[in-house]
């Protein structure tokens, strides 16, 4: 892809507030942008999280309320809560993302043990606050990576944060799971009268937000 192209994809996108619910994003697309998801970056690679692709329109019926009411929750093509793992199955997470590693061969185990080693004593360095932002950190890196790749397949997308996390996570009963919430991300296609798809992008110049040293 051109430079220009990249850019021009990156101002069309927007945070779209009404989503045309007649409008579905074909399964294959859908499928690349859940691969992005996989293929997300995260420190150690430790993947600490879940992605939930709520498809029970009943659901998203009952996750309205607890979002600001917000129409993409239901009118959206595709709806996906990004979730974090519980900071109380961080160690276990690490042993299985090491046995994985042992699996795939590619260091050899007494480095991968350092690596374990590492990876524990990182986690355990870290008050419990410290620990929730840090997985928190690691899924808003999939969020900025599913946000740029729907734009770039020239697919509507909005984040939200603007829920109820309790409410959301005991509906869908994360926490059972050892899961919570930390952002949703609707996907489909904009409403034509969407108006906020003609806003003016509001962003910084780039001399204030660039610094050099
Ligand atoms: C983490 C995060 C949470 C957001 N939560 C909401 C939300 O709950 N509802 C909404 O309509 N927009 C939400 N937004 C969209 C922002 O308001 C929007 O990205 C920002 O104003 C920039 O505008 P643009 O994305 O349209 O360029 C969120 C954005 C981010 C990154």
């Amino acid at each position: 892809m051109k430079t220009k192209d990249l850019l021009r994809h990156l101002n069309w996108r927007y945070a779209t507030k009404t989503f045309d619910p007649t409008k579905k994003v074909p399964e294959k697309e859908f499928e690349a942008l859940l691969e992005v998801l996989r293929l997300t970056p995260s420190s150690f690679g430790i993947q600490p999280w879940k992605f939930i692709v709520v498809k029970n329109p009943e659901i998203r019926t009952k996750m309205r309320p607890f979002s600001w009411d917000q129409s993409q929750i239901t009118d959206a093509s595709h709806l996906i809560v990004l979730c974090r793992i519980s900071e109380s199955k961080i160690e276990e997470h690490i042993e299985k993302y090491v046995l994985d590693k042992v699996k795939i061969g590619d260091l050899e185990p007494a480095k991968i043990q350092a690596y374990r080693e590492r990876m524990l004593q990182t986690v355990r360095s870290k008050d419990e606050q410290e620990l929730k932002t840090w997985l928190r950190n690691q899924v808003y890196i999939a969020l900025g990576n599913i946000l740029t790749s729907c734009a770039v397949l020239d697919i509507d997308s909005c984040p939200i944060e603007g829920f109820d996390k309790e409410k959301v996570d005991e509906l869908l009963e994360l926490p059972k799971v050892g899961l919570y919430s930390v952002a949703i991300c609707a996907i489909g296609y904009r409403s034509l009268d969407d108006k906020h798809a003609t806003m003016k992008k509001h962003r910084f110049p780039l001399s204030e937000v660039i610094m050099e040293a």
